[in-house]
């Protein structure tokens, strides 16, 4: 994310009056407005089916910044703001779109379900708008190896790979985007983050939430498709990645890339699938996935999903990594853990010490943002007792600073051009092929209730280990 303003440009949202655009995309930009980082000049032109006017658009974008925004509503804020913002509903067509766009550049963003990605992008490129425009992508890209190359197919028709950027808003995390600094820039991890000293890996995002209304979504999609194939495998790719020569975006992606190139295909062995039926979470009762609105009665889409993966090369041959996402589990809480050998116990012996919990660093992605490393103590006393304790570091208490919210850094990344938070064509690919053998072979969903921990089988499938959170 840059100090400074990004060149001037417009900014076009395709799905302006959507879910995505009310939550997260009109807050971001509002919130850029108000740090200072927008461009100096450019609209923001909202396009979708809607046929509202501007101003119809203007008390909508008012009424979502109000509900969603980092930094709340400031009414001399948007007095600024709200000037930029202008509306065309996509009956009236993209070349309306184009004359509204009075700036070389632009960017041009996607939020429109993937079944519209095809025509939508057709339809931009045949009003003119490919000659510096900057194309924002929305997940998911494609739903197995065949749509995504189509995808990625339609995309290159139109835009050089240099012009795309395929959003993955894990990526744009703080806590996430610290894992490079924290493995790279500190010289005490670097040797044990291998084989040699790891003994697993670890990482859980877990919702409380379910579907939120989105039955139809869902259905198509599932946990899978939704999370795993996608923010788990970025996430796993930063943890497990080598040093790049540089910070640029190409050699980040490079060693992201190989990552995948070593991931060794899934099978349907190493997936559980789950879903929720009716239960309760924080204390309210709620309903089964197969009762919520627009989902199939007798569907089988998982709403829980959990993998074991090896990544074949030097540094990892041999450490299975264990990956879960899951709707309606427990409570909120995304975090990787990575597990250490465990020490020898045989000079504790003598003293009655049988086992020692091995080391864990864990990195907590949201809700609370920190580092904790669990290690051995002796507990005060005239006998040998060793416990575990911890050392951790929050952001709260050591930055005293909100961080920005993941879409404001890839907005802002993105109008500045800035590729690396963003995934490649032939890295997604991948990705895509090391899930397909078990798309074509999906084991089973198993019923959960709602505010547990997933299926049981997923506790199987980690054996010998134990799930960090359980
Ligand atoms: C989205 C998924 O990509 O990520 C949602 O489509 C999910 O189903 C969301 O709820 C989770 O994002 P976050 O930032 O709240 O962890």
């Amino acid at each position: 994310m840059s100090l400074t303003p990004p060149p001037d440009q417009d900014i076009v949202i395709i799905g302006a009056t959507g879910d995505l655009a009310k939550r997260k995309l009109l807050p971001a930009l509002y919130n850029l407005h108000v740090g200072g980082l927008l461009p100096a000049k450019g609209k923001i032109i909202g396009c979708a089916r809607s046929e509202v006017s501007d101003d119809q658009f203007c008390e909508m974008a008012a009424a979502a910044i109000k509900e969603f925004s980092r930094t709340g509503f400031d009414a001399a804020q948007w007095k600024t703001f709200q000037p930029r913002l202008t509306y065309v509903a996509t009956s009236e067509g993209y070349d309306e779109v184009r004359k509204l766009c009075l700036l070389p550049d632009r960017l041009v963003y996607l939020s429109i379900p993937p079944s519209a990605f095809s025509a939508t992008i057709d339809a931009v490129a045949a009003a003119g708008l490919v000659e510096g425009t900057r194309l924002i992508v929305e997940k998911p890209f494609g739903r197995d190896v065949e749509s995504s190359r189509q995808l990625a197919d339609k995309i290159h028709e139109h835009f050089e790979e240099s012009q795309v950027l395929r959003i993955d808003h894990y990526l744009g995390k703080e806590t996430v985007q610290n894992i490079l600094v924290f493995r790279f820039g500190n010289s005490v991890f670097e040797k044990v983050w291998s084989r040699d000293m790891i003994e697993h890996v670890q990482f859980t995002v877990a919702e409380s939430i379910g579907i939120e209304g989105r039955g139809a979504f869902y259905e198509e999609t599932g946990a899978f498709r939704d999370i795993l194939q996608n923010h788990a495998f970025q996430v796993l790719s930063l943890l497990t990645m080598e040093a790049p020569a540089t910070f640029d975006a190409e050699a980040v992606r490079d060693e992201k890339h190989k990552v995948f190139e070593s991931m060794r295909p899934l099978e349907a062995c190493d997936v559980v699938r789950g879903q929720y039926t009716s239960g309760a979470v924080g204390g309210e009762r709620v309903e089964g996935y197969l009762e919520e609105d627009g989902v199939h009665p007798e569907s089988q889409v998982e709403t829980f999903a959990a993998v074991r993966l090896c990544i074949d090369n030097w540094r990892w041959a041999g450490v299975p990594f264990y990956l879960r996402t899951g709707k309606r589990m427990t409570r909120q809480v995304t975090e990787a853990t990575i597990v250490f050998r465990q020490a020898p116990v045989h000079f504790f012996r003598p003293m009655g010490v049988q086992e020692l919990a091995p080391n864990t660093l864990t990195i907590t992605i949201q809700p609370e943002e920190s580092i904790t490393f669990k290690f051995m103590a002796k507990a005060p006393g005239p006998d040998v007792e060793i416990e575990p304790v911890t050392m951790s570091f929050t952001y709260d208490s050591s930055f005293k600073q909100q961080p920005a919210e993941a879409y404001e850094t890839l907005l802002n990344d993105a109008m500045e051009g800035d590729q690396t938070l963003f995934a490649r064509a032939d890295s997604v690919d991948l990705a895509w092929e090391i899930v397909q053998p078990v798309l074509d072979d999906m084991p089973p969903v198993q019923p959960y209730f709602a505010g547990t921990w997933g299926p049981r089988a997923a506790d199987e499938l980690i054996l010998p280990h134990k799930w960090h959170l359980r």
